[in-house]
């Protein structure tokens, strides 16, 4: 039979794929939308209905319209249809408790074809699945997924809830500008040639920092704006080029009020969407405990596992190393895995060679004994030291104990996260729920050893603890800032900080970063000199939203909560950016291309 394919004509949807029920059965209705699959048993032809709603079974029989059960026969997946009829209940024993329309189906009396399709380059149904390339090129094929979609409502109600939030608690959403100035916030920025001005440059935001403090000095009180930033850095599952903030500032504000209003907004969001409880306040732990105790400044809270120091226990053994590099300054740091004892030497051996991936020189390993230690350690220590490592660490007989020597820093790290893998090994995060923490006073500078100079840890506009400013001349490692991160289930969510207000402060931070006054001026003249017309003390912090939603759906990476993402080489699959520009583009914004 030759396709026709039919206009829409007078037809109006009167309902969408998701929503009939028992209570609709003789209502006639209009339904529209893709066969998402058909089956032909003959005399009866069954489609399901699909659009964003969800799905109906409608039913061809040739009894009851002779004409649209031909056309039926020929429809394929995909198909765009549009069909009239009488909404039945299905007949005893064919309901479906799985689909919320699966007690009725609708007996079609009249199907328009509205459009065909190409053979889709994957199956859409998901039944067998395509490498994410191809699936990212035909992006909005995917997005016909159920799970991809639940993904973006879910996106959509968080956003929603979040803004509801903010608005009920007095933020006013203000958009700042995407063209901007070139800022340092630490990742390299997207430049944006300008035609008028040639030779000169617009930076996509990182972030609207310097714009949201404006804000403040305008005397916004609480600005919020649910944001896209472009930062040009290399990707991980965790990270987009280009990605969503909530943003939020807040002038005579301190940490507490912003952690105050960050716990109430994920409180509100996480029982309104997920309906589960979250109690306040949430955790907190200063940087250097959690360094210490987890060897992360994102700790994963969910399961114990922390860090011992032994180095104290077993500086007079005679393993050699330890002793060496406890003489050194370094550590010998201990956790204790439950139950460990049973890991085979297989993965003992994979353990360690992670250790030494993730830095450190290797790793020690006891297994704790009714009698002894059965350990590679065992003839270098007293029984006395087993037994105060084990009272230490609470190890007892099963129990497996893993050392890490090294410097602190290395120790802290490679214990860290071996401490996460072997987590994921035993699954303990299973059902754990959601744990929340604060992480605060981080570093305000760290030292750059291609910059040769401190760089900030968070951003040059954040304060000093008020009893470390002495040190920011001398010692400026040393001082700490009024910074806070929120961390969930290990995941870096949000990082923000009380902000320096003070022209004087601001100069002597700029100092330490080993700036040039030239420098400062050119880069942030308009920012020191709005800190000259009375601005108020401020404080903030930005959430990666993109971030948020993932944790919330249980998505593994960015691209399964974006609707179009970037691919692991920051291009767009659908659209092929970035593209060659053509020589006229180039020439009227005065470029040439040193790789034509
Ligand atoms: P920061 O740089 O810590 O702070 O960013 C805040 C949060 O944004 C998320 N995030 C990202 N998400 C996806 N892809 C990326 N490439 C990416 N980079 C960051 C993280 C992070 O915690 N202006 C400051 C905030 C402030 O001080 O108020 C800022 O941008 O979840």
């Amino acid at each position: 039979m030759k396709l026709d394919i039919d206009t829409i004509g007078d037809w109006k949807r009167t309902n969408d794929c998701g929503s009939l029920r028992r209570d609709d059965i003789g209502r006639q209705v209009v339904l529209m939308g893709w066969v998402n699959r058909r089956r032909d048993l003959g005399k009866l032809i069954f489609v399901d209905l699909r659009d964003r709603s969800g799905l109906t079974q409608i039913v061809f029989d040739r009894e009851v319209d002779e004409i649209s059960h031909e056309k039926a026969a020929i429809l394929r997946n995909e198909w765009v249809i549009a069909a009239k009829g009488e909404v039945t209940p299905r007949l005893a024993g064919q309901e479906n408790p799985e689909m919320p329309t699966g007690d009725i189906e609708v007996k079609v009396n009249e199907l328009k074809i509205l459009n065909e399709t190409r053979v889709p380059p994957f199956q859409v149904d998901g039944k067998i699945d395509a490498l994410e390339n191809l699936r990212l090129r035909y992006r909005y094929l995917e997005l016909r997924r159920p799970a991809l979609l639940h993904n973006l409502v879910m996106r959509h109600r968080i956003a929603l809830t979040i803004r509801n939030f903010l608005n009920r608690k007095g933020f006013l959403e203000v958009e700042t500008p995407v063209l901007t100035k070139s800022t340092p916030e630490g990742a390299r920025d997207y430049l944006v040639p300008s035609r008028i001005t040639k030779g000169s440059f617009y930076a996509l935001p990182q972030s609207p920092q310097l714009f949201k403090q404006l804000l403040m000095m305008a005397g916004f009180n609480r600005y919020f704006q649910i944001v896209k930033c472009f930062r040009d850095e290399d990707l991980r599952a965790d990270r987009q080029p280009e990605f969503t903030q909530v943003d939020l500032e807040l002038s005579f504000a301190d940490e507490g009020e912003v952690m105050d209003v960050v716990e109430g907004m994920m409180v509100d969001t996480f029982s309104k969407i997920l309906g589960c409880p979250v109690s306040r306040p949430f955790e907190r732990i200063e940087y250097e405990r959690a360094m210490d105790l987890y060897g992360s400044d994102k700790p994963d809270m969910r399961f114990g596992m922390e860090l011992v120091d032994v180095s104290d226990l077993l500086r007079s053994s005679t393993f050699r190393l330890f002793t060496q590099v406890i003489g050194e300054g370094g550590v010998v740091k201990a956790i204790k895995v439950k139950g460990g004892a049973s890991f085979s030497r297989k993965e003992l051996d994979e353990l360690s060679s992670k250790v030494t991936d993730f830095g450190a020189k290797g790793l020690f390993w006891a297994k704790v004994r009714s009698d002894a230690w059965q350990s590679p350690l065992a003839k270098f220590l007293t029984p006395d030291m087993t037994s105060s490592v084990e009272e230490r660490l609470g190890a007892t007989e099963g129990d497996l104990i893993i050392f890490v020597s090294d410097m602190a820093q290395k120790a802290n790290k490679a214990l860290g996260l071996l401490r996460i893998e072997i987590s994921k090994r035993l699954d303990l995060v299973k059902d754990a729920g959601y744990s929340f923490v604060w992480v605060t006073k981080f570093p305000l500078l760290e030292y750059d050893e291609d910059k040769k100079r401190y760089v900030a840890v968070h951003h040059p506009f954040t304060a000093p603890l008020e009893e470390d400013i002495l040190l920011l001349a001398e010692r400026p490692e040393a001082v700490k800032a009024r910074s806070y991160d929120l961390v969930i289930n290990g995941e870096e969510i949000g990082g923000g900080s009380v902000r320096i207000h003070n022209i004087g402060l601001q100069n002597q931070v700029f100092r330490a970063l080993g700036l040039e006054e030239e420098e400062v001026g050119e880069k942030f003249g308009f920012f020191l000199e709005a800190l000259e017309y009375g601005a108020p003390p401020h404080a903030g912090i930005a959430l990666g939203f993109d971030r948020l939603v993932a944790l919330m759906v249980g998505a593994e990476s960015l691209r399964d909560v974006i609707a179009f993402p970037k691919t692991q080489r920051a291009t767009c699959a659908v659209t092929d950016a970035p593209s060659r520009v053509d020589k006229d583009q180039l020439a009227e914004l005065g470029l040439s291309l040193l790789y034509p």
